[in-house]
Parts: C-alpha cells; sequence; structure tokens
C-alpha cells in the first residue's frame, strides 16, 4: 500500500483504504479505474489516496487506531458540536465512551511508528483535526507512561481544544484565502470561548479544560492567549501544543497542501527548545515515522526506493526497497535496511519523485514492467 496524490492516480491502481466524506463511505477499498472518480474527490477536497499497486503490494501502513473508531470518534463529536450549537447543553458521555476506544487502540500498540494521515475532505477538517491531534497527544502520554486516567483527561482536552471556534463566524474560521490580521485577532478568541463552553461542564478535570485555553501557548512566550512561558505551561498545554501544530502542518487545508512528515518534523525539532518542550518533541518523533511506509524517497547515491518498512526509534532510517537508478530509470528491485548500511541516508523525500516514476512508466516495455 502506499499514499498517492489524487491527480496522480492510474489505472494499475487499486484503493487500498476507505475514502469517506462526513460520516459516508464515498469509495470502498478495493474499487479499481479510480482515475474516473479522481474530479469528484478532489473537488470534496480529497487529495490523497491510499492505493495498492505492483510497486507497493507487500508494504503495510499501520494507524494506531482502527478505522472504525476514528470515523465513530468524528461522528460522535459531530454531533455533540452540533446539539451544542442548537442550544443544548454539552453532552460528553459518548464521547468519553469513545476515548477509551481509543486509548486501548493506542495503548496496544507499543511498537508502533505512526505514518498514517487522516486523509479526511478538508471541510471536515475541525473533526479530523481534533481526533488527529488526540491521536498524537496520546502518543505523546503514552511515552510519559500516563495513567489510564491521565490518558482519558488528555484525551477529552485534546478532542474538545478547538470547540470555541463553534461560536466564532463561520466565514472567517474557515475563510479559503490568508486571513487579515484583524480576522487573525478574531480567531484567536476561539481559545477563551472554548474555555467559557467548557468550563463548567462536569467529569472533566480542570486540567482537560485548560487545555482549550492554553494549545496555543509557546514556550518562549511567544503564544496566546496569555503568553505564558517556561513553567506557567503545564505538561498538558506543551503537549497539546506539539500535536496541534504537528496535525495542521501534516493536512490539507484550503489555502494550502498538506506538508510532507519530514517538512513537519524538522520543523518541530527547529522549534525544540524555543516553541516546543524538547523532550516532548523527542517522545513524540520516535513514534512517528518520518518517511512513512509506502512514501517514495531518493537515497544519498541517487537511487529511488520505496519505504517498505521502519526501524524502532530511529525514524530517518527505514528498510526501503529500490526500485529505480540515479536517472530515475527502473532496476530490478532491492531491499536495504538503512541501519545497516551507515553509508546511505535518504535525502529527498515524497509525492515530487513519484510523479516523474509514474510518468515514465507509460514509456517502459512489458519486458521492462516484469522486473516489478
Ligand atoms: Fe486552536
Ligand atoms: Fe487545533
Amino acid at each position: 500500500m502506499r499514499l498517492v496524490a489524487t491527480e496522480m492516480i492510474d489505472e494499475s491502481m487499486v484503493l487500498a483504504r476507505n475514502v469517506f466524506a462526513g460520516k459516508c463511505l464515498v469509495l470502498k477499498a478495493g474499487t479499481s479505474h479510480i482515475p474516473k472518480y479522481t474530479n469528484s474527490l478532489k473537488n470534496m477536497g480529497i487529495h490523497y489516496l491510499y492505493v495498492e499497486d505492483e510497486l507497493s503490494k507487500d508494504i503495510t501502513i499501520p494507524d494506531a487506531i482502527t478505522e472504525e473508531n476514528r470515523v465513530r470518534c468524528k461522528e460522535i463529536l459531530m454531533n455533540t458540536l452540533e446539539d451544542l450549537q442548537k442550544g443544548q447543553s454539552l453532552k460528553l458521555n459518548k464521547l468519553a465512551d469513545n476515548v477509551e476506544n481509543i486509548i486501548s487502540d493506542i495503548m496496544s500498540n507499543s511498537d508502533l511508528q505512526l505514518s498514517l494521515s487522516d486523509l479526511s475532505a478538508t471541510d471536515e477538517y475541525t473533526f479530523s483535526h481534533s481526533v488527529s491531534t488526540t491521536v498524537y497527544a496520546l502518543l505523546i502520554g503514552y511515552g510519559l507512561k500516563y495513567t489510564r486516567k491521565m490518558m482519558s483527561a488528555l484525551a477529552m482536552g485534546t478532542l474538545l481544544h478547538d470547540i470555541g471556534k463553534i461560536v466564532l463566524d463561520p466565514a472567517i474560521v474557515h475563510k479559503e484565502d490568508a486571513l487579515t490580521n484583524e480576522e487573525f485577532e478574531y480567531v484567536k478568541k476561539h481559545v477563551e470561548c472554548g474555555y467559557e463552553l467548557l468550563k463548567d461542564a462536569p467529569n472533566i478535570p480542570t486540567i482537560a479544560k485548560e487545555i482549550t485555553l492554553n494549545h496555543h501557548e509557546k514556550l518562549d512566550g511567544s503564544g496566546y492567549p496569555r503568553g505564558l512561558k517556561g513553567d506557567e505551561l503545564n505538561e498538558f498545554a506543551r503537549i497539546s501544543a506539539i500535536a496541534d501544530v504537528y496535525d495542521a502542518l501534516t493536512s490539507d487545508r484550503c489555502y494550502r497542501k498538506k506538508w510532507p512528515t519530514y517538512k513537519a518534523v524538522d520543523f518541530l525539532i527547529e522549534n525544540s527548545g524555543i516553541k516546543f518542550d524538547p523532550d516532548l518533541v523527542r517522545i513524540f518523533i520516535q513514534r512517528i515515522a518520518v518517511y512513512p511506509n509506502g512514501s517514495m524517497v531518493r537515497l544519498s547515491d541517487g537511487k529511488i526506493a520505496l519505504v517498505k518498512d521502519q526501524n524502532k526509534y530511529t525514524p530517518l532510517r527505514p528498510i526501503v526497497r529500490v526500485i529505480a537508478d540515479e536517472n530515475g530509470n527502473r532496476i530490478s528491485p532491492f531491499v536495504i535496511n538503512l541501519m545497516e548500511v551507515l553509508s546511505l541516508t535518504v535525502i529527498e523525500s515524497e509525492v515530487e519523485i513519484s510523479k516523474s516514476i509514474i510518468n515514465q512508466k507509460r514509456n517502459y516495455t512489458m519486458e521492462e514492467e516484469s522486473f516489478l
């Protein structure tokens, strides 16, 4: 299985994972002839798909939580916020139950190095973002050996961290172009609005409620709303800041495409000790596959390879299958474990290379194709 940009799908590929828009299943795993759906998918804001093809047939991409739990959690969150908008009181029982399933998923996958991004349509960003931010926060919490109770509190806080956006003007919150300074100042209010909405809710610990208020605060005091810094920021605030930014960078937005994983990880490392807690960044990136399974990379000898698997705790040195030489010509595939060949490194990553390979494929003879 591998992740391919929707516009680069060709007839040789079969859909490897279900595609959802909201609560609806749009395309089922196993669907072939995907190119005929390309325009509709792009119109729905779905810019990447997981596919199976000759290049990637024995590659698996692990997810920290099951698809069922991810979809269910988004649905419950959507319903909870809709009820709140209709003036009903905040009911969190169902959400709390679902949180327990997500925590169980994460705790049963202790060796996991997370590769998956949630491929939901861009207009569902708030819900997908809330669930993914929660998964990332829980990976850090798990790394810190949090108790189940602490994990539950962290998850409730991160699921609801952007709840304040529901009381703001949607035309500004979901604006497709860059925000003006004035609009940005307005959107910043979501943190205080969110805290107001949650502060009297029963059954959520205060430390979880404070995530709504503090998830945009930064270690160096450059965040908002209060510009807290250093010791003024508790661990939940520090965790949620990392999880929130990482998911925002690696998600498609109306105004920009998602960043590749390695670039978002670089951003966290560059700001580690400045904006983000360095110990928590270290714990987080140990659990993230910098070069996700199924992604195409260029090695330092110029050859092109598909990432086949991860080496635990060494995210920069995956196991790869070399498929093309330095000129992009297909070669008989072979596997290299970059932990065993330290003279080689990954120097370039993801989609750009895959495009050239896919395009090139059409010029190849049947004989050469059979190498793959
Ligand atoms: Fe936020
Ligand atoms: Fe957020």
